[in-house]
């Protein structure tokens, strides 16, 4: 092959510079966090933020990378890369390994993005791609900002079971790769995001942490005032979000389990309702049902729930139906106490169910380290969770109900 000339080098590189459409251009979001809005989707109970090109990711807790479709004419990393190597320590039979690849001109890096959720692995490469949200001081965005992040290309097949017009999902697992990791280098922000999962209309997200005021005006930030907080626990198989309970309480009562020792709980965006292993969701759901033993049911149960009621005749308070709380007592001293509006489901008009599903056996692998409870999407609504890597933290405000406001609540309106 001709060795081209360097003058035609510099030449072809300067017309490719010229050629760049301008909204590629990086803005700065000079230091400040970045909010984007989170929807929930009806079909698929998936939460997604229009992240690339104003089209949606879905946000994944147990994600390690960031990945979506590309262009035909995107870059690919060398798999020389320190990204590369990143991408690398996840193991390839969870789907998430890369691997380096020699083609016959030069070595790329391929990645093997995962949609959990289709359970379907698939091979892309390890790209860099445009992501954009708005830099915000926690009461309104301020101005949009865009950021390269390094991420994998996926084929148009690996969207299969997203919700419709997703375009790939953000990870936010404890990686370097994650979307949270990734805004905080290139935003110089504190590696720690807020998360509120709305129930409907739009919730919010903060990378970089807070603060973050939700109307009425006038109100305290929330993440100032939050309800508890524990350390977040370190599972050598996967590196997702989990916490230690001692236990969990019914009405204040204590349920008897058999196993000894902490109760390891991880967090899950994957999943709609919370699963619990089959030793403690069946103390779990008795200690329940005795609590309510005066509650007018529902009978058969509607699947996958075990107990429904007349949600006619539950009553109501501001924090939900007035059904008796459950505490999980968390490792630190705080419990995180799911009210009515996080445990009970409205099935139909006239019927709510108890929101915990018992784990199957055969899902137990993907939750990774049998996990006691995985608290899944429904359970997560309307509470702030502040996932703080820095602190190795996990820190949450309760259901938001209790202060009037709801994880719908950020205002939107771009800032005069
Ligand atoms: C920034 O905020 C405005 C106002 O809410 C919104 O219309 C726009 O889509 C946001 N931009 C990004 C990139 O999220
Ligand atoms: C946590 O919950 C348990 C069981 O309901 C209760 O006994 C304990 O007082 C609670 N602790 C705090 C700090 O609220
Ligand atoms: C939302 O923010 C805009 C811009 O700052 C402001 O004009 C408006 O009053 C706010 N809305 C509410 C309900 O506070």
């Amino acid at each position: 092959m001709v060795k081209p000339k360097p003058v035609l080098l510099l030449a072809i590189s300067l017309c490719c510079l010229s050629a760049l459409p301008r909204h590629t251009a990086t803005t700065d979001g000079n230091g400040k966090p970045l909010v984007t809005a989170i929807t929930k989707d009806a079909a698929t109970s998936l939460y997604t933020a229009p992240l690339k090109d104003s089209r949606p990711l879905v946000l994944d807790l147990s994600g390690p990378l960031i990945w979506s479709t590309c262009d035909a004419s995107h870059p690919t990393l060398e798999c020389h890369h320190h990204e590369c190597a990143r991408a690398h320590s996840y193991h390839p039979h969870n789907g998430y390994g890369v691997a380096d690849e020699e083609d016959r001109f030069r070595c790329k890096c391929t990645a093997h993005p995962y949609n959990p959720f289709a359970g379907k692995a698939a091979s892309g490469d390890l790209t860099r791609a445009m992501l954009s949200a708005n830099a915000t001081d926690g009461k309104n965005p301020l101005y949009p900002v865009s950021f390269t992040a390094v991420a994998s290309c996926a084929p148009d097949s690996l969207l299969a079971k997203l919700p419709a017009g997703a375009v790939g999902v953000a990870g936010l697992a404890r990686t370097k790769l994650a979307l949270a990791a990734q805004v905080a280098r290139t935003q110089k922000v504190a590696n720690k995001f807020a998360l509120c999962l709305p129930s409907g209309g739009q919730g919010v997200a903060i990378f970089g942490g807070g603060p973050l005021f939700l109307l009425p005006p006038g109100r305290p930030d929330v993440t100032e005032r939050l309800a508890g907080e524990t350390p977040l626990r370190r599972n050598p198989e996967f590196p997702g979000y989990y916490i230690s309970a001692k236990g969990l309480a019914v009405n204040q009562e204590q349920v008897p389990l058999s196993s000894y020792g902490p109760l390891v709980v991880g967090l899950c965006s994957r999943i709609p309702y919370t699963v619990l292993r089959s030793d403690v969701y069946r103390p779990f759901v008795q200690a329940f049902d005795k609590a309510t033993a005066e509650r007018k049911r529902v009978t058969p149960p509607v699947a996958p729930f075990e107990l429904c009621y007349d949600s006619r005749e539950l009553g109501s308070t501001r924090l939900g139906y007035a059904v008796p709380q459950v505490d999980l007592m968390l490792e630190g001293g705080s419990n995180w106490t799911v009210f009515g509006g996080n445990s009970m489901v409205q099935v139909n008009d006239n019927t709510a169910c108890f929101g915990f599903v018992r784990m199957k056996e055969s899902e137990k692998r993907r939750y990774f380290g049998a996990p006691a409870v995985v608290i899944g999407g429904f359970q997560m609504e309307n509470n702030l969770l502040v996932f703080d890597e820095e602190k190795a933290q996990l820190g949450f405000s309760g259901l938001l109900f209790g202060r009037q406001t709801t994880c719908s609540n950020f205002n939107f309106t771009l800032a005069a």
